[in-house]
């Protein structure tokens, strides 16, 4: 059985400080709850990693991720982090291909086939992103884009290390806008993606990938989303900066 997956990225949201504060709340309601089989990410901006995570140190099934990486292990790159650093300051985890890196970044599928290797390499975790447009939407071409952002940005794995990607479908339009996905949109392409990752991998393989959705889920919505068949937890954004609503989220899984 698939566990399910609640995962928060605070985009850049919190100063340090701040961060420290939202990391304590957490901290106090996850330390008393019986998570069963879901895990907990909690993805900060960089600069907050190392605190953060030493915070979640002895809480089981909570762990701490990155937004991006480097594609290098180190070298002469002012400004970039490499997944090695990450891992360094206590990351398990690394996002790869938000849509608003792939917008305002300009990360193309094959730059992010290599960041998902450089993840990987390190033993990390990628939660690779993919998801339309509202434009791709409505122009009824969604299928084409999650599947070239998924065959071009991770086909070139092999069997044994695909299994280590998470993936996240996050509807571009529903991302901070509040239009979250129908339950019934989102199970469509998570049951697409496992379907495509099937003919890629195998049906084994397939079933035991995880795939979260993003966009918009709120503690009003969660528990309907997260209760689809190919729906396995959540990526979530702006519910994720107020401790009540994002361990409100996690109970509704
Ligand atoms: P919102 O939950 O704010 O829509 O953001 C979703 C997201 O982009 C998570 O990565």
């Amino acid at each position: 059985m698939r566990s399910k997956i609640i995962a928060g990225n605070w985009k850049m949201y919190t100063t340090p400080t701040e961060g420290d504060k939202l990391a304590d709340e957490l901290v106090a309601s996850l330390k008393n709850m019986d998570l069963g089989n879901k895990k907990v990410i909690i993805i900060p901006p960089f600069l907050h990693i190392r605190s953060i995570a030493s915070k979640f140190q002895g809480i089981a099934d909570v762990s701490a991720g990155a937004q991006n990486c480097h594609q290098e292990t180190e070298g002469a790159f002012t400004g970039e982090i490499s997944a090695k650093m990450i891992k360094d300051a206590g990351a398990e985890y690394v996002i790869i291909g938000h849509s608003e890196r792939r917008q305002y970044n300009h990360e193309d599928n094959e730059l992010l086939y290599n960041k998902v290797r450089a993840v990987l390499d390190q033993g990390l975790t990628p939660i690779y992103c993919c998801g339309e447009t509202l434009v791709q939407r409505e122009n009824g071409i969604y299928f084409e884009t999650v599947s070239s952002q998924i065959s071009e940005g991770l086909f070139g794995l092999m069997p044994d290390m695909i299994g280590k990607v998470i993936l996240a479908y996050e509807p571009v339009w529903a991302i901070g806008t509040g239009k979250t996905a129908s339950p019934e949109q989102a199970q469509e392409i998570h049951a697409f993606l496992r379907n495509l990752l099937a003919g890629q991998y195998g049906k084994e393989i397939a079933d035991n990938m995880i795939i979260l959705y993003g966009g918009s889920v709120k503690p009003a919505n969660a528990a309907e989303l997260f209760g689809m068949k190919d729906i396995d937890g959540g990526l979530v954004g702006g519910a994720a900066l107020k401790a009540s609503d994002f361990i409100a989220i996690i109970q509704a899984a």
